[in-house]
């Protein structure tokens, strides 16, 4: 057996997410993603994931009440994210973050799970606008906004400005398009630290370490620095073909589920569409569709999710370096519905490997190697 990064094995149940049917197809608790981006808006899908069925309207009154409430960060975290260099990532941050949270607030019994995922997702958009803004200018600004949503306290938060109309359309449907992926590697991390029967801090922790590389949640990163390297489209074409020459990979592009298409890339493309009228760097836009034709073409290669989010979080005006950060408050959501759902049903996760070492030798004496 080579290395297969366990394509195709289901390492377990789920009642949350499922995706790839048909090859493009992916559902939040049966509901299709096209009709959640049309028809929700982002803590309605929070609510769903964590909870099990879309809220009614006096849940959700209730619910983005609730989270309004836990913006407020607590002087000990305040003080910790003051001493993060300011070059650091922002996933380091957030990872930080979360883990002086889980020291000031601890979960304790695990009949406080559901507080503690509310908790941690709302608070995350004021830990990277605090430090982002400390580290940059050393404002100290005010986490507690009156925006109602999520998607506007975490626009608010990353770019310093009250968010249009169509920006925070935009950043509600994103939130949604990431908030979950089944046992994508960040998810699975965070099951697997979970059926330790660890705290949720901890389990989130490490899901958000592992969203931080390229091959997951960085790509959005990655694809932003790809498009921005070219002046216009047809640099864009001449430029990709001869990374594809050299076998480089092009970040936001292809699917270890998806085989036809990523579902989310068309909703969040047309998103950058609306995004990008006006802006001065509209021609970002061509540019990737020109990127686009050339990975169709020469790779039979579709984007994901990622390449079009990079294109649109800029024309909302979010700095390149919080585009995962983001994405990590969106999948906070998922990652808590999995938490809950493996602890509900738990099994400690370990599986086996096939060895391909030595056969058993012979200790030599440490004098005679
Ligand atoms: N750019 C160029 N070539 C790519 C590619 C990309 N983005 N994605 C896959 N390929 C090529 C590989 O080079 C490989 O070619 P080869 O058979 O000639 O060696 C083939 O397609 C299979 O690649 P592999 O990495 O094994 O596919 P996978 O299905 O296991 O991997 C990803 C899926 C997501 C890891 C992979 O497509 C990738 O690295 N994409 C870029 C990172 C990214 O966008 N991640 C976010 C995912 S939502």
């Amino acid at each position: 057996m080579s290395q297969t990064g366990l394509r195709g094995v289901a390492a377990g149940q789920t009642a949350i997410c499922t995706c790839g049917a048909g090859g493009h197809a992916l559902h939040y608790r049966g509901y299709s993603i096209e009709s959640l981006a049309e028809n929700a808006v982002f803590e309605e899908v929070a609510w769903l994931l964590t909870r099990g069925e879309l809220p009614t309207a006096a849940e959700l009154e209730g619910y983005r009440k609730k989270l309004r409430g836990l913006r407020g960060l607590p002087r000990a975290l305040r003080e910790t994210l003051e001493r993060i260099p300011a070059d650091a990532h922002p996933m380091d941050v957030i990872r930080t973050g979360v883990s002086a949270l889980g020291c000031i607030e601890p979960e304790g019994d695990f009949s406080r799970q559901t507080d503690a995922g509310d908790r941690i997702m709302a608070a995350l958009p004021g830990v990277i606008g605090y430090w982002s803004q400390f580290s940059e200018s050393g404002a100290r600004p005010e986490t507690e906004t009156e925006d109602e949503s999520l998607a506007g306290h975490m626009l608010r938060m990353a770019t310093g400005e009250a968010p249009t109309a169509e920006r925070l359309r935009a950043m509600d449907v994103s939130l949604i398009l990431y908030a979950e992926h089944e046992f994508n590697a960040s998810t699975f991390v965070g099951r697997v630290v979970a059926a330790t029967l660890s705290d949720f801090h901890s389990a989130i922790v490490a899901a958000i370490g592992a969203l931080r590389g390229p091959l997951h949640g960085g790509a959005n990163e990655a694809a932003m620095a790809l498009i921005e390297r070219f002046a216009d489209a047809e640099s864009a074409r001449k430029g990709v073909l001869e990374m594809l020459q050299r076998k480089e990979k092009i970040m936001g592009f292809g699917h270890a589920v998806y085989t036809v298409r990523d579902p989310r890339s068309d909703i969040i493309k047309e998103q950058a569409r609306i995004l990008s009228a006006g802006h001065p760097r509209a021609e970002l836009l061509e540019i990737s569709q020109a990127v686009e034709d050339v990975m169709r073409a020469e790779k039979k290669l579709f984007p994901n999710l990622d390449f079009y989010s990079a294109s649109s979080y800029h024309f909302m005006g979010v700095a390149t370096s919080l585009f995962t950060p983001i994405f990590a408050v969106s999948r906070m959501s998922g990652w808590a519905a999995h938490i809950f759902e493996q602890r509900g049903n738990n099994k400690l996760i370990r599986p086996g490997a096939e060895y391909i070492g030595p056969e058993e030798r012979e200790f030599t004496p440490l004098d005679s190697r």
